[in-house]
């Protein structure tokens, strides 16, 4: 399977981050500030980093089914935080997996990761809320709505 068809098919099943985009822009994402692990030539896991005010955000991270639970999800943000060249580095999650392999890797959680970042991230909501509604994702909406005062935002400051 290329790239591109195994992350469309990932954010189709899993209703806990964004919705898939067309094949081209899902081209882009996988052609920009990513990461990516393969078990020989096979993608199994995908991350992405985007500045969000004062923080670069990891996020959209997606391990397959198969491969999760042997220590992928771990290997892709330390990979990710290597990779990021800033100080300040922010992940929001409501998934337990996700929030220990955080914890593991000395991710605090913050309640408060300033007025411009909050500001970019709400913004950002709003968008992603957006897109759901046009694709008529209410599954997805449900989803990630239902939990929302569980998210938490975890953050290294370095
Ligand atoms: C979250 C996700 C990326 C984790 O990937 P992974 O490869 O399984 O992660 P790892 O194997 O490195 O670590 C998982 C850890 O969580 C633990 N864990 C697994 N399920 C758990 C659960 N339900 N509650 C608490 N801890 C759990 C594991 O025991 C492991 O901890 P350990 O290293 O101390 O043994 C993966 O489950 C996934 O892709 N989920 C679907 C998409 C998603 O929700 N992404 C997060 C959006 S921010």
């Amino acid at each position: 399977m290329e790239d591109v068809d195994w992350l469309r098919s990932m954010l189709s099943m899993e209703q806990e981050v964004r919705p898939p985009g067309s094949k081209k822009s899902e081209t882009k994402f996988l052609n920009g500030n990513c990461v990516k692990l393969y078990d020989e030539e096979r993608i199994v896991a995908y991350a992405e980093m985007r500045k969000v005010g004062s923080h670069v955000e990891i996020s959209t991270v997606l391990v397959d089914p198969e491969y999760r639970n042997k220590g992928y999800g771990k290997r892709l943000i330390e990979q990710a935080v290597k990779k990021i060249d800033h100080n300040k580095i922010l992940c929001c999650t409501k998934n337990p997996a996700m929030a220990g392999v955080l914890h593991s890797l000395e991710f605090k959680i913050t309640k408060w990761p300033g007025f411009w970042t909050y500001f970019i991230l709400s913004i950002n909501t709003i968008k992603r809320l957006f897109s759901m509604l046009i694709r008529l994702d209410f599954r997805r909406i449900w989803q990630q709505g239902k939990g929302i005062h569980k998210y938490d935002q975890f953050e290294i400051i370095r």
